[in-house]
């Protein structure tokens, strides 16, 4: 086991200058809030000093928090490693949306604190892990992590649904994605929004999210619709027809309000609300 570790850490040296970036920034943080903080110096170390590289401290967070009595953390480590080995890609996706939650989330004072307390960023690396499983014809062990997933973050995203990278899912609670549905890249979401179908279509039924979307507290998207590029759904609102690009829509049923859009408002992340901006 040992020896497998180690080809995990160096492939992850290889790949992206994004996970060695984002890898050496949190061991700088880790270090600092250990010192500053010893009470919570064990746990950081299992979690993040003890470990040569960013896929194997990632590994022991999910491990940690979904981890059963019959199916414990070192098991799924185990399952969880195999699946980062042939998909390394996974691991660069994972450093990719760290760096968008720092730079989107004025909440988020640094890198080290989505990987340790934002459970919708743990939620999204244990789907990729899900979604892989779901893909290597894994069916149970991909529904054992989403179910995991459901019961211990409150969010429930098919193994089967794709997800881009550069994602931030804020708060997270009561988020629910359905199979067929596609979110790309850059893509904002906040807490309990349903990307679901309608009831009234089979098959291929799940709202297409294009890149750069936000998507507001509450939003509801049904149906196997798109949502385009750098649009901005508001809070509650249910949307039934496609959107178009870099466009503001609102309301139930939602309707589209204001000018276009100039940038993709999950960058922006201008949501109307002031306070935001300020913090929350
Ligand atoms: C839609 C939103 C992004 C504002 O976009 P905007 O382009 O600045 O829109 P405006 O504030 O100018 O409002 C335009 C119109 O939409 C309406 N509107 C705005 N947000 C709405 C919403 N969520 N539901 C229904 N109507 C809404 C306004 O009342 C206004 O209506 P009017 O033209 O009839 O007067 C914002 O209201 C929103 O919903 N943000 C999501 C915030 C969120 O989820 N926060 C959670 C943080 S934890």
């Amino acid at each position: 086991m040992a020896q497998h570790r180690l080809v995990l850490c160096t492939q992850d040296r290889i790949i992206a200058p994004v996970v060695q970036r984002v890898w050496a920034t949190i061991r700088q943080e880790a270090a600092a809030v250990a010192a500053r903080e010893p009470v919570l110096a064990r746990l950081i170390d299992e979690q993040i000093l003890r470990h040569d590289c960013f896929a194997e401290s990632l590994i022991a967070v999910i491990a940690r928090r979904l981890a059963v009595p019959a199916f414990d953390e070192w098991t799924l480590s185990d399952v969880i490693r195999d699946v980062l080995d042939v998909d390394l890609g996974i691991v660069a996706a994972a450093a990719t949306d760290l760096q968008a939650i720092r730079d989107r989330d004025p909440a988020c004072p640094d890198q080290l604190t989505p990987l340790l307390y934002f459970k919708g960023y743990q939620a999204l690396q244990a789907h990729r892990i899900a979604h892989r499983l779901w893909l290597q014809n894994k069916i149970h062990l991909a529904r054992h992590m989403q179910s995991r997933v459901s019961e211990v973050f409150g969010v429930d995203i098919h193994p089967a649904a794709q997800m881009g990278n550069g994602i931030l899912i804020d708060h997270a609670t009561g988020l629910v994605i359905g199979e067929t549905a596609v979110v790309e890249d850059d893509v904002s979401i906040l807490q309990g929004v349903t990307l679901g179908g309608t009831g009234k279509e089979c098959g291929d039924r799940h709202p297409k999210i294009r890149r750069g979307v936000l998507l507001g507290a509450g939003a509801t998207v049904l149906g196997n619709i798109e949502v385009g590029e750098g649009a901005k759904i508001g809070a509650g609102s249910i949307v039934l027809s496609s959107i178009e690009a870099y466009t503001t829509a609102v309301g139930v049923p939602a309707r589209s309000v204001g000018p276009k859009l100039t940038q993709p408002a999950s960058m922006t992340m201008e949501q109307g609300m002031p306070a935001l901006s300020t913090g929350k």
